[in-house]
């Protein structure tokens, strides 16, 4: 029997250790991990050059737009940064146009994806009109739900709290996890009025708006609300070292709780903001160093779960508004995300180990990604090959995403994502998409 394809001379990531070795892919799967001599007979043979094999990154948290917002990104040019960056799995946000929120609009979505993505996607759904229909969006596939606290974007009043509680118990009862974006609409709105009617148009009048306070007041009313009613809840993109804190606590009782943090939260400062302008604004806002630090911390203490981009693309039109009140908040990030990760391993601020905990394990066991998050025989053949040594400058006029800015542009970074197999398929080669569009594929929970 031939399998499709061997890769030699690798150096792989397999539990915990890296290991010169050999791997085998047949239909889609990793078939064989182990000496050269030990693979079967292959179609097709590639020497890797000592490059390291980790499993196929995961980014739980991504926009990809397409639909009414396809201007800004779609399936296709979204994936392609993903697969560009290293990332063989994304989780799609629902703020779309239409919102995905029903049976209807993720089917729909769903149609639209199979034929564009490069890379699996799985989608998030925010809560329908009527909560009955959560089963519905479930059995349609939906991996997650997702709630947006600063505005309301599904069907539920996010100021509701018995509401709230109610479709708490319904994700609870069919253990599908809630992402949350914490921040609270009620502060948050008072204070934007106020300083837009003292006719504040600033970087600072936005950090005022979506203060420290707003995020933390948010964390607290969801800890409670999950406590309540026993879910699950993922908060994305945690900033502040309180709300980082308040999760700690609730922690340490072996709930459910698990949080995420970006690398802009980690690596740009509101200083940065100020010298960067409009490019680095986004939702909740990067902070200054001691909450940066407070991150790292949680990094180092396994506190914080995942790292995703919160990959958040628009035009570079909306980015520069003349208002800071009409700037789309959001940062592209799927393809800075890695290489930049790889920079802080250089740095020693965070192991190999780490970054596949982050990245692959504890994304595929908190949103139940079967067969994905590690390099074992049987398990899907997703896979990120990294060249550890080359040292280069992030260059966003190059992305595949359509948002061709980053705050990150010109930084030096050394690390750098060179092929990407999704389910045993070369899909990026040496910084090319070589793979049609189509070949991800839609994940749906089990
Ligand atoms: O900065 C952000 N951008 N934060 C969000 O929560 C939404 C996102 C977007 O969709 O652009
Ligand atoms: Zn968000
Ligand atoms: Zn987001």
């Amino acid at each position: 029997m031939n399998v499709d394809l061997v890769l030699n001379n690798a150096k792989v990531y397999v539990k915990k250790h890296i290991v010169d070795c050999s791997l085998a892919i047949n239909e889609g799967k990793i078939f064989k991990i182990g000496k050269e001599p030990a693979m079967p007979k292959a179609e097709e043979k590639i020497d890797l050059k000592s490059l390291l094999v980790l499993p196929g990154l995961i980014d739980v948290h991504v926009h990809l737009r397409d639909e009414g917002k396809s201007y800004k990104e779609d399936f296709y040019t979204g994936t392609a940064a993903a697969a560009a960056g290293g990332i063989t799995t994304v989780l799609d946000m629902p703020n779309n146009k239409p919102v995905t929120m029903s049976v209807e609009t993720l089917r729909n979505r769903i149609r639209k994806a199979e034929k564009n993505v490069l890379v699996n996607v799985g989608f998030y759904s925010e809560f329908p009109e009527n909560m009955t229909e959560i089963k519905g969006i479930i059995a349609q596939g939906a991996v997650g739900f997702k709630l947006f606290m600063a505005e309301q974007v599904g069907g539920l009043n996010i100021n509701d709290d018995t509401a709230l509680f109610e479709a708490l118990k319904i994700l609870a009862a069919l253990e599908v996890p809630l992402a949350v974006h914490a921040e609270d609409n009620i502060i948050l709105k008072e204070t934007e009025k106020k300083l837009k009617l003292s006719n504040r148009n600033d970087v600072d009048a936005f950090l005022e708006a979506h203060s420290k306070e707003v995020e933390v007041k948010a964390v607290k009313r969801m800890l409670d609300m999950a406590k309540k009613a026993n879910a699950h809840i993922h908060f994305c993109h945690i900033s502040t070292e309180q709300a980082l804190k308040a999760i700690i606590e609730e922690k340490k009782y072996g709930r459910m709780i698990t949080c995420e943090a970006t690398p802009h939260h980690l690596l740009l400062s509101a200083d940065d903001l100020r010298k960067i302008g409009t490019l680095a604004l986004t939702m909740p806002p990067v902070r200054d160093r001691k909450n940066m630090d407070a991150l790292w911390n949680g990094i180092k203490n396994g506190w914080i779960d995942i790292l995703a981009s919160d990959h958040a693309p628009h035009t570079i039109e909306e980015k520069t508004a003349e208002s800071i009140w009409n700037v789309k908040v959001g940062i592209p990030g799927l393809e800075t995300m890695l290489p930049l990760l790889l920079t802080q391993v250089k740095n020693r601020r965070l192991s190999i180990a780490d970054l596949v905990r982050l990245m692959a394990e504890k994304p595929a066991e908190i949103f139940k990604l079967e067969d994905k998050g590690c390099l074992e025989e049987g398990r899907d053949a997703d896979l990120t090959i990294v060249d550890l040594k080359q040292k280069y400058r992030v260059d966003a006029s190059k992305f595949f995403s359509k948002a061709k800015y980053s705050p990150f542009n010109g930084w030096k970074v050394e690390g750098k994502p060179v092929k990407t197999f999704v389910n045993g398929k070369l899909v990026m080669d040496e910084g090319e998409i070589v793979a049609e569009a189509g070949s991800g594929k839609i994940i749906r929970r089990e």
